[in-house]
């Protein structure tokens, strides 16, 4: 007990210089921050969606919902650096676009078979360690403007009606790495400061949920979101 009183001053001031290196002024590395259980909760959570299409028979959503995956795919594989964590996450990347082009094709077999390798891929990555998450210097994020929106519009709304803090913290973790990747869209200085503007009021949330404070937590996620329709209206509410 007496030795690890003696560390923390140290931990502290080597999270205080870590966090200073973070904001650095100037530094566009991309910085993955979701972490690899939050971004997997994420993909679960759309590959059960897909399962709904999939249930309802529904092909032309099916189809959307595989640029969805490949995003959250990419961002999972973003998470870790080994390369069993980075060919499993390319495999998923594969499978979302084999689900898409049945879906497509409105060949459902060949759809619910690619959907059902993007799940047990996600479970064998659940098994794994993923190592530590590198920045990524240059980093371009790809897919389309809609998609990131339809992904950051569910993770939203996922966070505003959880009742568990754990919930509204995991959910809140997916928004604030999706709006931190999202940044690099575009090279636009406006699109890349109201991107980390979203995250940074996603970030609270998370801090906030994480210390049992829900309301809090709704609090920051209600800011993220006047942040979003800054960024589609132009407008300050
Ligand atoms: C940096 C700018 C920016 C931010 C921040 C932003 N959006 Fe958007 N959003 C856009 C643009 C641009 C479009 C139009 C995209 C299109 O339709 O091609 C859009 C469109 C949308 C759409 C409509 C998608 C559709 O069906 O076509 C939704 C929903 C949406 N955004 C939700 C959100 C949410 C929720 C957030 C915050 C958590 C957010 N957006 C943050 C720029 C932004």
């Amino acid at each position: 007990m007496r030795h690890i009183l003696r560390v923390l001053p140290a931990l502290a001031l080597l999270f205080a210089f870590l966090s200073v290196g973070r904001s650095a002024p100037g530094d566009d590395d991309y910085r993955p921050i979701g972490g690899p259980q939050a971004m997997r909760t994420a993909a679960e959570l759309s590959a059960k969606g897909a399962r709904d299409w999939i249930a309802q028979k529904d092909l032309a959503s099916l189809a959307q919902s595989g640029p969805e995956l490949q995003l959250l795919g990419q961002l999972l594989g973003a998470q870790g650096s080994n390369a069993d964590w980075k060919k499993g996450t390319a495999n998923l990347d594969d499978l979302a676009r084999k689900m898409a082009t049945a879906a497509r094709a409105r060949n459902l077999p060949g759809a619910t078979e690619a959907l059902k390798g993007y799940e047990d891929q996600l479970a064998a990555l659940a098994k794994l360690d993923a190592s530590e998450a590198k920045s990524v210097p240059n980093h371009k994020t790809t897919g389309g403007v809609k998609t990131w929106m339809l992904a950051l519009d569910f993770a939203y709304n996922e966070a505003k009606f959880a009742k568990t803090p754990e919930k509204i913290a995991v959910l809140s973790r997916v928004l604030a790495e999706e709006a931190n990747a999202m940044q690099d869209l575009k090279t636009d200085g406006k699109w890349r400061t109201i991107s980390r503007e979203v995250r940074d009021h996603a970030l609270a949330a998370v801090t906030a949920a994480e210390g049992g404070k829900i309301d809090e937590a709704k609090g920051s996620l209600q800011k993220a979101y006047q942040r979003c329709e800054f960024c589609h209206t132009g407008k300050n509410k």
